[in-house]
């Protein structure tokens, strides 16, 4: 007998995991809301708002659906994956409560606080005077000021001094720029080192690290620019074996705070990591797979995923080993012009259908109309290229972006560059 699956989210994180999920043999029926055109090619399509887990609950009783996989965070801060469990359904994401270690910085923070779990020292504020009286008081540096709520990765100001500290607190608080997602605002010490996204399969008890990965945020080359969604990324990132038992670490400790506030965690915990000079310190947690992380970690995968997210929706990972590939793997994502301010949209999108093999080709934003293939959002294609180590990998990543062509497209050329 085989199992009906539903996955939420359109992008290319979700496009990445229903072609994983589509190769299980476990799987029938694979459902995806909204879906794209790139994944009609895998699953089937369903309008629903998913935003709505009344809507998605009674979509998923009517059709017998066996797992639903939720793909972005605004599901899990709606109550998606409460609404699946009061009906029995098994659901592959947190909790509404427990994704607020996503949903609030400010709940992050003070629950690593509590749990000993190493972060960036920090203060959170409740009004503008507030943060403004702190901020003349403290001595000069660098610091990071945060929007406390949701705000699609672009709610955090890494500042050169407390001026520009303070004018993000102004943004933040008095202009409202992200609206209710600033009421509260973290401002925290500013760390250095390089970063490291480490995923793992959560089931409340016990969890399973992906390989670890590491994306690019800046616009342009060389760390340029403003913040991304992600221009690219890569996996694995080699770190010493200290550093992965401190990562584990992290990870237990977490656990265990989830354990001790009896939040429900099924589903991926992203540690976003900086590895100082004393260790890695946790910048933020995701409550969900990271883009464009996820597509260049899926393909290093050997096991059949839909295995794992089932475990970990029915707390049963306890005893499973991940096989992951020897192989590296790297990602370039092609952007639209414009991005990530004004984008321009609905270009045609050349060679398209030309590579495969060599490389994947992951949708973000490309919608199908009339036998072509035009941008319909800001970051428009990962093209992933797995190889035998990173050069290799970045070589084919290269060739297959190379091939594609639409007017006004971007990619930085530094993925991967000189990492070995
Ligand atoms: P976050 O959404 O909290 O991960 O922050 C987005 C990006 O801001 C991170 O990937 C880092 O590059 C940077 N960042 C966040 N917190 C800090 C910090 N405490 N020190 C330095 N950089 C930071
Ligand atoms: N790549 C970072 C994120 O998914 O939030």
């Amino acid at each position: 007998m085989t199992l009906n699956v539903l996955a939420l989210g359109s992008g290319g994180r979700e496009h990445a995991l229903c072609e994983k999920i589509s190769r299980s043999p476990q799987v029938g029926k694979l459902f995806c809301a909204p879906g794209s055109d790139a994944i009609r090619r895998l699953a089937a399509c369903v309008d629903l708002n998913i935003l709505k887990p009344a809507e998605v609950s009674a979509f998923a009783k009517k059709n017998k659906i066996d797992l639903v996989v939720i793909g972005p965070e605004a599901p899990l801060e709606a109550g998606m994956a409460d609404a699946l469990r009061k009906i029995k359904i098994p659901c592959f994401g947190p909790t509404r409560r427990a994704a607020r270690l996503e949903s609030s910085k400010a709940f992050a923070k003070a629950f690593m606080k509590k749990y000993a779990i190493p972060t960036a020292d920090f203060k959170v504020f409740k009004n503008f005077s507030a943060a403004s009286r702190y901020l003349s008081r403290i001595p000069e540096g660098p610091l990071v000021v945060k929007a406390s709520g949701l705000a699609g990765g672009k709610g955090v100001f890494v500042c050169k001094n407390k001026k520009e500290a303070l004018l993000a607190a102004k943004k933040l608080m008095e202009e409202r720029i992200f609206k209710d997602a600033g009421n509260l605002v973290v401002i925290e010490e500013c760390l250095t080192g390089p970063e490291l996204s480490a995923m793992a399969f959560v089931d409340g008890r016990s969890f399973i690290l992906l390989p670890f990965s590491r994306d690019h945020k800046r616009l342009k080359d060389g760390d340029h620019g403003p913040n991304t969604g992600g221009m690219g990324a890569f996996s694995p990132v080699s770190v010493s074996r200290e550093t992965k038992r401190e990562i584990e670490t992290i990870f237990k400790k977490v656990l265990m705070g989830i354990r001790r506030e009896k939040m429900d965690y099924r589903g991926i915990l992203y540690c976003g990591l900086m590895l100082t000079g004393e260790g890695p310190r946790v910048l933020e947690f995701n409550c969900r797979f990271g883009d464009p992380e996820t597509q260049t970690v899926l393909p290093l995968i050997d096991s059949d995923l839909f295995v794992f997210l089932q475990a970990a929706a029915k707390k049963k990972l306890k005893g499973l080993k991940l096989r992951v590939r020897n192989e590296s793997s790297v990602c370039v994502n092609l952007v639209s012009e414009g991005y990530p301010e004004k984008i321009k949209i609905g270009r045609g999108i050349l060679g398209l259908e030309k590579e495969r093999g060599a490389v994947q080709i992951f949708h973000s934003a490309a919608a199908f109309k009339n036998g072509e293939w035009r941008t319909a959002g800001g970051r428009v294609l990962s093209i992933v290229g797995v190889g035998p180590n990173l050069w290799e990998a970045r070589q084919k990543a290269y060739q297959g972006a190379a091939k594609i062509f639409f007017r006004g497209m971007a990619l930085r050329r530094d993925i991967a560059k000189g990492i070995t």
